[in-house]
């Protein structure tokens, strides 16, 4: 079996004014002070202080990430970030096809996939969101939603470049709630079977994270789970101390 680096990623979501910036130094002291981190350590800011992130975060190791990107890298489109962009401002990461973009954007996964290419093109890892809603998951059709994210949402130059996925069911997101263990297993057990069917060897390498609802308090049992190669934070990453607990976690 392949080994992968477990990623943290936190998502700080429309959280995240300058003052934030202080958690971050908070989070970097803990890093550099103590044992080394096990885990890739991602922030993904607001778009607003993604440069000062990139900055302040490179000495401990932090790497930064965009929330979301344009699928065009440059031209009339009033308010939109292209990856290029993010790149520009010292990103390495963006998480494209988040659940919160799919339901308040309306975004398909032929443009979650377009903006994976885009992020690709920019030179930077695309972390692809998918999964189910509670009424997909009580009627027995989580599997196969999700499959077909990914097989819609994924570009094929993920043959060659590194992509990350992240499965979120949307029941879990802000809420509190978690899939039972097996369920995690299943579904990221099923991803893999899926990314190893098209892409062979690649896909045995692709990180496969877990989000929703990940706290300090479920991260050691969530993260040891096989084929879960890390986790995507949202609330619990807003506070250096909850997402430092997380990073130890794996
Ligand atoms: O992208 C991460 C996110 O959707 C999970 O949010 O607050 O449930 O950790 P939260």
């Amino acid at each position: 079996t392949t080994t992968i680096t477990p990623l943290i990623a936190g998502n700080w979501k429309m959280n995240g004014l300058r003052g934030s910036l202080e958690e971050l130094t908070t989070l970097a002291g803990m890093l550099t002070t103590g044992e080394a981190p096990r885990a890739l350590v991602v922030i993904c800011p607001p778009a607003t202080i993604l440069a000062a992130v990139a900055r302040q975060g490179a000495s401990a190791g932090i790497l930064a990430g965009g929330q979301d990107c344009h699928a065009v890298a440059s031209g009339a489109h009033t308010g939109d970030v292209s990856a290029s962009m993010l790149a520009d401002a010292g990103a390495q990461y963006v998480i494209v096809g988040h659940s919160e973009r799919r339901a308040n954007h309306g975004e398909t996964d032929d443009q979650v996939r377009a903006k994976a290419e885009a992020a690709i093109g920019s030179g930077l890892k695309p972390i692809i969101c998918v999964g189910e809603t509670e009424a997909q998951r009580d009627g027995g059709t989580a599997d196969s939603v999700v499959a077909a994210q990914l097989a819609a949402s994924i570009p094929d130059a993920a043959e060659l470049h590194q992509v990350i996925i992240a499965y979120e069911p949307i029941w879990a997101i802000g809420t509190g709630r978690t899939p039972s263990n097996d369920d995690i297993a299943q579904m990221h057990n099923s991803i893999r079977r899926q990314l190893v069917d098209r892409f062979g060897d690649k896909g045995a390498s692709i990180h496969i994270l877990y989000g929703g609802s990940l706290k300090p308090q479920n991260a050691r049992e969530i993260l040891q789970i096989e084929n879960v190669n890390g986790g995507l934070v949202g609330g619990a990453s807003l506070l250096a101390k909850d997402f430092y607990t997380i990073i130890s976690a794996v």
